[in-house]
């Protein structure tokens, strides 16, 4: 019975490095069998199951999408229900479902005050390509037509597509790739860390990121320059949490100047923060957000972007000046996808997700950092919520990096796999994500604090 198991892994994995063209994947390495290839069966809780049987905790939720957890029974049902009555229908010319209604009165319920209409996609990719169209439009309607340029941040996160691989700081997600570099810029990472000067407070340095902003305005003219978008924390950049002070630094620059405020919630939006958005527990004051992952925890692909009554009344302004806005997906609001996000948010709020967050999240940070946080190959450990990270260097002191030939981060998150830890070699840098489940139980987070441990000893081990 195992040996006609194991055939089949071996059968699958071949049927999947001839067929498969994967995501973020060495794609060489892949398809000649250099590089692993786990297929992924099954899930309870905040652990995953492969089809060799071997269990893991997930400490990633997946791409910090499935907040809460594997398995959960009512979301399937939920499903099941909606696509037995309505499977699909299109939301294009004003039609509509209930699951869709519902939800975004529910979505509105709980976002900053202010935030008035949800727009459906499925991915935060797409999402933020729409905000970028949205703001372009929002000039236009105005009649600025000049006012155009979006600034980002280096090490940002924004997805992959077109506009939104440009809007992403991030050199991989570049390379040979000829994105777009018209009409975005770029402004300073508010890593505190590792880019404060010595003795300078955090509330200083948050100053400072935003006097490069106000310069880097200046430089291209204010009256070019749209929108500013940000995640409220920094997520695939590095799990960077923002210095104190830097969003109410951030948002005086861009008030001054009329910019449009984005805050990408991709990543902190239903919980990961400990409030239903980043926004709230930051006190951002945003005119979009982008959110996608925690919205449906990933059972089914949904993400939506969301304006401000300024915004929409712009927004309408422009139905009458140009026409139905031209802008949608065949997938747009997708019934089905409401009816899971509908059946996830339900269990976010009765078991009060958000609070979990609170509780747990600061637990297994100060766990973290008491485990690891004085090895000397740790430089910093970080987080906020449902996130942290553990940063390696070479030097503690003058806090060098490693020489990323040595690969250390990626080293370390293979060490954990093999004890049955996910936690995610970020993309930039030697650095450690995690990202759990909302679900996280304190018990969990020791488990995962344990294994962190282990691995660094034993990977310091082998550099020594
Ligand atoms: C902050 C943020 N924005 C946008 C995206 C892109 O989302 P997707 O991968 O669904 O396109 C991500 C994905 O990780 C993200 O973290």
């Amino acid at each position: 019975m195992t040996q006609v198991l194991l055939r089949n892994v071996e059968d699958l994995e071949a049927l999947d490095r001839a067929h498969v063209f994967h995501p973020s994947t060495h794609l060489r390495g892949h398809a000649h069998g250099e590089t692993p290839c786990r297929i992924v069966e099954g899930g309870e809780g905040v652990h995953i199951v492969d089809r060799e049987g071997k269990r893991y905790l997930d400490a990633f939720a997946g791409l910090y999408c499935v907040n809460v957890g594997y398995g959960r029974r009512e979301i399937a049902d939920a499903v099941y229900r909606q696509m037995q009555e309505l499977a699909y229908y299109h939301a294009y010319v004003g039609h509509s479902s209930e699951p869709l209604i519902r939800l975004s009165e529910r979505i509105v319920s709980k976002a900053p005050e202010g935030m008035c209409r949800v727009y459906y996609g499925l991915s935060g990719s797409d999402a933020n390509e729409t905000q970028i169209k949205l703001v372009w439009y929002y000039n236009n309607i105005l009649g600025r037509p000049q006012k155009k340029k979006i600034i980002s941040r280096e090490r940002g996160y924004h997805g992959s597509g077109v506009m939104t691989g440009s809007l992403t700081g991030l050199p991989v997600f570049h390379n040979a790739f000829d994105l777009p570099r018209e009409p975005i810029r770029h402004t300073v990472c508010p890593h505190y860390w590792k880019h404060a000067r010595p003795g300078e407070s955090e509330e200083e340095y948050a100053r400072r990121c935003a006097e490069a902003l106000d310069m880097l305005i200046q430089d291209e003219g204010p009256d070019t320059v749209a929108a500013f978008i940000g995640e409220p924390a920094m997520g695939t950049g590095g799990l960077i949490p923002p210095p104190a002070g830097y969003w109410a630094e951030i948002q005086a620059v861009l008030a001054k100047y009329d910019i449009l405020l984005i805050a990408d919630e991709v990543v902190t939006g239903f919980g990961r923060m400990g409030a239903w958005f980043g926004s709230q527990h930051y006190d951002i004051q945003p005119d979009l957000m982008t959110v996608a992952k925690g919205l449906t925890s990933a059972y089914l692909p949904l993400s939506g972007v969301i304006v401000n009554e300024k915004i929409w009344k712009v927004l309408e302004q422009g139905s009458l000046d140009v026409g139905p806005i031209g802008h949608g997906w065949t997938y747009s609001a997708h019934p089905t996808c409401a009816a899971a996000a509908l059946a996830n948010l339900d269990i976010v709020e009765r078991e009060d997700l958000p609070g979990n967050v609170r509780e747990v999240g600061p637990y297994f940070l100060r766990e973290l950092r008491d485990a690891v946080g004085e090895h000397p190959m740790v430089g910093e450990v970080r987080g906020d919520g449902m996130i942290a990270a553990v940063e390696f260097v070479e030097d503690k002191a003058t806090k060098r990096p490693f020489d990323p030939a040595k690969k250390v981060g990626p080293t370390v998150a293979a060490a954990c796999l093999e004890r049955g830890l996910i936690a995610r070699g970020m993309p930039h840098g030697d650095i450690l994500g995690f990202a759990p489940p909302l679900v996280l139980t304190r018990d969990e987070a020791d488990e995962v604090v344990r294994i962190t441990k282990d691995a660094v000893e034993a990977v310091a081990k082998t550099l020594a």
